[in-house]
């Protein structure tokens, strides 16, 4: 693609000249906009760049040791990598509370703490990056929803806590789908550039209610087999968005002869241009019934699975 080719020269340039001999700090989250605007500053200024990961222990099955892979010592890239591993920390903090709102707020302090504390033991940086993109610049510009239904926005919300001079943001006139294109033109593996949107509180609000290390365990079980279902059916690329999420219902159920007493897993699957507005997808049905003996089999403590037929509004795509 000649346009992303030379958006990567272009970029490339203008980064190697603004930042000098300057030291570069990254929040890596493992998603797409943030991986390529990693990767770009990486091709840029190589070790002058130093990402760190907070893997908060609400991620997906695996995902911590899958961004390890891509951007760590044995990763492809040039830089520094730093994962720190907090899922103690964000388990303790959660403890008894089950307000979403609330949990999103220990979820976005706790994230701003354990970055904090990564990036005084960096020591001076100059230059601080962000994947912000541009539908994220104009939503955060034009005021937005006056009702805060959800508190998303992570644009803009690092800055004060960390001593640098300047924000880089690469992806800042790119839409999504540049975004993507930029990532594929630099080599970043599919599995990243094509990743679904993962909210930043990430299980921690598909767990309804509290959240405690057995439920995360659950959730990631369930949402692993789902995923890996989708996949083998060839319609991952279809579907806007899709996860499990735990509910916070237990019924009885029957397993062997035996009474049961325990979780229900709720799948949902969306089709949607914005995110604004969303319909539930129409899954095929083996599909639907082949996750549900899965995870019902593989997964302690599960013995019922729902669908989500809702459609945004009035529901929401996530269930928090
Ligand atoms: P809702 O649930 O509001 O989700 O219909 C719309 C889109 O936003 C994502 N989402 C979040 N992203 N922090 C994020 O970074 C959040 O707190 C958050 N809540 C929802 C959600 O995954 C969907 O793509």
């Amino acid at each position: 693609d000649w346009k992303m080719d030379s958006f990567v020269r272009d970029s490339v340039e203008q980064i190697r000249k603004k930042v000098g001999n300057g030291r570069v700090l990254c929040a890596l989250s493992g998603g797409v906009d943030s991986s390529v605007a990693a990767v770009l500053l990486s091709k840029a200024v190589g070790e002058q760049l130093t990402c760190v990961f907070v893997d908060h222990g609400l991620l997906r099955k695996d995902e911590g040791d899958e961004v390890e892979a891509v951007f760590g010592e044995k990763g492809q890239y040039d830089l520094n990598f730093i994962r720190v591993n907090a899922q103690e920390r964000f388990y303790q903090k959660l403890a008894g509370v089950s307000e979403p709102e609330q949990k999103r707020k220990i979820i976005g302090e706790e994230f701003i703490r354990v970055f904090e504390e990564e990036a005084k033991k960096i020591g001076a940086v100059e230059f601080l990056v962000q994947g912000t993109i541009y539908p994220d610049v104009v939503e955060s510009g034009v005021g937005g929803e006056s009702v805060v239904i959800k508190s998303h926005h992570n644009v803009g919300g690092l800055p004060d806590y960390v001593d640098f001079k300047e924000i880089i943001e690469p992806l800042r006139d790119l839409f999504k789908d540049e975004v993507r294109k930029a990532g594929l033109e630099l080599g970043i593996p599919e599995h990243l550039v094509f990743r679904q949107p993962f909210p930043g509180p990430g299980l921690g609000i598909r767990i309804i209610g509290e959240v405690t290390a057995e439920k995360v365990r659950i959730v990631q079980e369930a949402d692993a087999i789902y995923r890996e279902e989708i996949a083998k059916a060839g319609i991952a690329r279809e579907i806007g968005q899709y996860f499990a999420a735990l509910t916070n219902m237990r019924s009885v159920g029957v397993m062997g002869d035996e009474r049961t007493y325990d979780y229900a897993v709720a799948l949902r699957a969306v089709n949607t241009i914005d995110f604004m507005t969303a319909e539930a997808a129409e899954l095929p049905w083996e599909v639907l019934q082949k996750v549900t003996s899965r995870i019902i089999n593989e997964v302690n403590h599960v013995n019922r699975v729902l669908y989500d037929v809702t459609s945004k509004p009035p529901g929401t795509i996530e269930f928090e």
